[in-house]
């Protein structure tokens, strides 16, 4: 059967899913995205990704053209209708489909667009969970803004890309020297005295929904924490790394650009944040 998509109030099949070539996001990546994880057919940490979602869309000053309750019943629905069990929901907002391209804002008749789809990822079984993955470097060319969730991605597509032709799984960006964050997912290290390390929010990363709740949850437990940048020698001399995001959790890092960090193997603290992740994110599904 057919996947079903949701486009501006409909549900249609994947292959009806479609939008205008005047749409703002197409020509401008004028937009706005979130990823929900979805375990067990329900959504994961939600509330946190429509916040974040709320605050990105109004940096950018786009009127979502739905309530926040009503796209959680809108990913809800499209889940059930996809039948899915474990994977992730797809949302984007964009400044709709003016007539033609004018780069301001149109005029207030222009509605937004929204669409979602879901895919399928066994997160919980990934083998990489167990292998860790290796991670290349590249330089960070994005734009000063990335703590807004901007579909404009071409950096990442880059980074991501050039870390496929390497066989490695994430490019961690590098910008004056330090760590910013991965093509999708928040960079973290674990010192060799068991401090977990993960840059500060700011404009310069994307501010992780995964990241925010590992952060929180590690502080309960008592695990030390510090938000500060952290260098690629840094890493190197690290006990451990890893990343986060919605469509990994959290996932080991055992190499950077071809060399060793720690013993080569995903590490303890590592393996129980992404026990106690799993745990947090079970419990609080939706
Ligand atoms: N990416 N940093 C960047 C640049 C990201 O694109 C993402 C998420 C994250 C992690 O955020 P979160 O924990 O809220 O997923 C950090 C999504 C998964 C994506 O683009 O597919």
């Amino acid at each position: 059967m057919e996947k079903i998509a949701y486009v501006n109030g409909s549900f249609v099949p994947h292959s009806e899913a479609k939008v205008s070539v005047f749409d703002r996001g197409f020509l401008f990546a004028d937009g706005i995205y979130e990823v929900a994880a979805v375990l067990e057919g329900k959504l994961i940490d939600n509330a946190s990704h429509l916040a974040r979602l709320k605050r990105s869309v109004g940096e950018i000053q786009l009127a979502l053209p739905e309530t926040l309750e009503r796209i959680e019943e809108i990913q809800k629905e499209l889940v059930k209708r996809n039948d899915l069990v474990n994977g992730m929901v797809y949302l984007e907002v964009t400044r709709g489909a003016d007539k033609g391209r004018d780069f301001a804002f149109p005029k207030a008749d222009v509605k937004p667009t929204l669409v979602m789809f879901t895919s399928e990822k066994d997160i919980i079984n990934a083998p990489s969970a167990k292998t860790g993955i290796n991670v290349i470097t590249v330089p960070d060319i994005r734009w000063e803004r990335r703590d807004i969730k901007s579909v404009a991605l071409l950096a990442q597509v880059l980074a991501k890309q050039a870390a496929a032709a390497a066989g490695a799984g994430e490019a961690w960006m590098i910008e004056d020297g330090k760590v910013t964050e991965g093509g999708s997912s928040s960079s973290f290290i674990v010192t060799q005295d068991d401090v977990i390390v993960t840059r500060q929010n700011g404009n310069e990363i994307l501010p992780g929904c995964t990241r925010k709740a590992v952060v929180k949850l590690a502080a309960e437990r008592q695990l030390r924490i510090e938000e500060r940048a952290f260098t690629v020698e840094e890493a190197l001399a690290a006990k451990e790394a890893f990343i986060t995001s919605a469509s990994v959790f959290v996932q080991g890092v055992v190499a950077i650009d071809g060399k060793t960090v720690g013993n080569g193997k995903v590490g303890p603290i590592t393996d129980r944040l992404r026990e106690i992740y799993v745990e947090f994110a079970r419990a609080t599904a939706v």
